[in-house]
């Protein structure tokens, strides 16, 4: 079992041995939600909890500098929200000025925060014009000024990258760059920058990854990314590369919400609908908090939690003409009566094999 260095994540190593054993694997990998803009907020990780959620949760990305500066500090406030019943998640920051970095790890930790997590994997042409994201694969020594910088406050500071910004081979030297800034976790998102999600993740290098692991930095935990759909998947991958140290899901959780339950079972549409009018409650919530979102962002989200069930085709499609909470309330009302019978009988083996 690998020691780690940062007592916050050696809690979750720990405790990820805390669940059921899994038939073929000596060590229980944790699993954690993939940090997503716009979707990973407080309302979305309070959902995926109520769903059966994962070991750790990351928030969406904040840039570094908003954190503190004087114009944009309160525009970031909902980004960094955690409400009170939630398990505290990783902040995920990305930039390239160290300066930013460290006054953002003294706010964070002052916010409760215990972990940090540098984006250095980010493809948006935004982000990499400004340094930041996947842009510091060919800037190796802003990443490591960042790095540094990001540790002042004493938080667990780890790094989610990719393998390359163009060319694959990259790693060979980038990873190996990565692992001497003394990290206690290193995700990788198994795809270059160019290749966006456009291929399939490159799972053929996760042993070469290992092996630089176990050679260089034997205290840093490992964590896997990329098309990992549930957590079932993701313990076939580590029983294939039982030195993965972690797993984390992103746009799996979209095919599924229950994605990270530890036993999986068949499901209702009344709890997929349940789960919905709990995003609906504290959506409204938040937006009394912190302003008006856009509803385009609530959206998405309505796919998620009707997709499994043909004979709720309909709804999916009134849903999509919503323009507010209360529509689809009132939508889901006129649902229930129609299908009552049907909705509370019929279930559904949620799988995104
Ligand atoms: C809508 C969306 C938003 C994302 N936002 C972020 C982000 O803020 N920070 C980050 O490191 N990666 C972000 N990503 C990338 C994911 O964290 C993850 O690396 C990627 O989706 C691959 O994993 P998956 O195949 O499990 O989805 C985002 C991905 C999606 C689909």
């Amino acid at each position: 079992m690998v020691q780690v260095k940062s007592p916050y994540w050696q809690k979750v190593v720990d405790d990820a041995q805390k669940h059921p054993a899994v038939p073929g694997l000596e060590k229980i990998p944790f699993f954690t939600m993939a940090p997503m803009e716009a979707v990973t907020d407080s309302v979305f990780r309070r959902v995926v909890a109520k769903a059966g959620g994962p070991d750790v949760y990351f928030t969406e990305f904040t840039n570094a500098r908003s954190i503190t500066h004087p114009k944009a500090k309160f525009t970031v406030q909902g980004r960094l929200y955690v409400e009170e019943s939630e398990k505290m998640p990783v902040a995920q920051l990305w930039g390239n000025r160290p300066e930013d970095f460290e006054a953002a790890s003294y706010d964070l930790k002052e916010r409760g925060y215990e972990a940090l997590d540098l984006n250095m994997g980010c493809p948006a042409a935004t982000v990499v014009k400004n340094g930041g994201g996947s842009d510091l694969i060919r800037h190796f020594e802003d990443a490591k000024n960042v790095i540094a910088a990001a540790k002042a406050a004493g938080l667990a500071v780890s790094v989610k990258t990719r393998l390359g910004f163009n060319q694959i081979d990259t790693f060979e030297e980038w990873i190996p760059f990565l692992l001497k800034q003394d990290i206690p976790l290193l995700t990788v998102h198994m795809r270059t920058r160019k290749e966006m999600s456009k291929v399939p993740a490159h799972y053929e290098y996760i042993d070469r990854l290992i092996a630089l692991r176990d050679e260089i930095a034997p205290n840093t935990l490992l964590q896997i990314n990329g098309d990992i759909k549930d957590r079932e998947d993701g313990l076939e991958l580590v029983r294939q590369h039982p030195g993965i140290d972690g797993i984390m899901i992103g746009r799996g959780i979209f095919e599924n919400p229950f994605a990270f339950e530890i036993t999986p079972r068949e499901h209702t549409l009344d709890e997929t609908l349940t789960l919905l009018r709990m995003q609906l409650d504290l959506y409204d919530q938040f937006t009394a908090k912190f302003g008006p979102m856009h509803f385009q962002k609530l959206k998405r989200f309505f796919k998620i939690y009707v997709r499994h069930f043909s004979y709720a085709s309909d709804l999916r499609v009134a849903l999509m003409d919503t323009t507010n909470t209360t529509q689809v309330r009132e939508l889901l009302d006129q649902f229930d009566k129609q299908w009552a019978a049907q909705k509370a009988s019929d279930t559904i083996a949620i799988t995104t094999k």
